[in-house]
């Protein structure tokens, strides 16, 4: 199990780079930062994170022991337990759904991110060093995005405390990650199956290598990757891009 050590702050510029400085400093794997608020919250695909009070913003420092091939991953994992973390609060995973690779989606509308940094170039056998960032709107979502926004407020009945969810959070993904670790990411991808977005539908992907696919999302690959079945049959193994998803 992560043997987590918890530092809040009221204001940072971003809970990565606060993981990243700790790191830099010799902090061990587990060191979780929380902001009450990000002045330069960092999105993926350089977009930034709008992050005023109210929301649940945090970072994991991780060190895991796997190859560079799988590293990707583990930002499935830290959905999953996104994902699972709404569902334990709400009983069940109506509406909770999670876009390919990470994005939380909240009856079709995004409501957490995940940005996974690493240190490739840092890896030792102590592990490669990861920041999982997480950004959770609880109360507000920023209204000029890229895809629609909700915030848990909207769609919990009731809404727990964020130190509360953080807590659940912290305990459902060490698990995730023990078993990732150990076993692979296969044992875990059914348990992404079961909150997979638009599973059967028809996607577009723009994907580095492959260009423009698109076809029916048929499932994932035991190693993560988005399989796509296009118009004249082919199955196309899509590893990183971005999904155009209907709504
Ligand atoms: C995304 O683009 O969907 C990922 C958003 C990740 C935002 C979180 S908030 C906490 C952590 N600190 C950051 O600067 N970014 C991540």
């Amino acid at each position: 199990m992560i043997q987590y050590q918890i530092n809040f702050y009221d204001s940072l510029d971003s809970t990565n780079s606060e993981v990243k400085r700790l790191c830099d400093q010799g902090m061990a794997e587990g060191a979780v930062v929380v902001a009450a608020a990000q002045t330069s919250g960092r999105g993926r695909l350089g977009r930034s994170w709008v992050s005023p009070l109210g929301n649940l913003y945090f970072s994991i420092l991780l060190k895991p022991k796997v190859t560079l091939d799988v590293l990707s991953q583990l930002s499935l994992v830290a959905g999953i337990a996104l994902a699972q973390t709404i569902k334990y609060y709400q009983g069940n995973s109506d509406g909770i759904t999670l876009k390919w690779p990470n994005d939380v989606l909240l009856k079709c509308q995004k409501a957490a991110g995940i940005l996974v940094e690493t240190e490739i170039e840092s890896s030792s056998t102590d592990g490669i060093p990861c920041y999982l960032g997480i950004g959770v709107n609880f109360n507000s979502a920023p209204d000029l995005t890229v895809y629609p926004a909700t915030c848990l407020n909207e769609f919990l009945n009731i809404v727990p405390e964020v130190e509360d969810f953080l807590q659940q959070y912290l305990i459902i993904f060490s698990s995730l990650y023990e078993i990732w670790q150990k076993r692979g990411f296969s044992v875990l991808k059914s348990e992404w199956l079961e909150f997979a977005h638009g599973l059967g539908q028809t996607v577009t992907a723009i994907a580095g290598r492959e260009g423009l696919v698109t076809g029916v999302f048929e499932t994932i690959t035991d190693q993560g990757g988005l399989v796509i079945k296009d118009q004249i049959g082919k199955k196309n193994v899509i590893s990183s891009s971005e999904v155009t998803f209907p709504h």
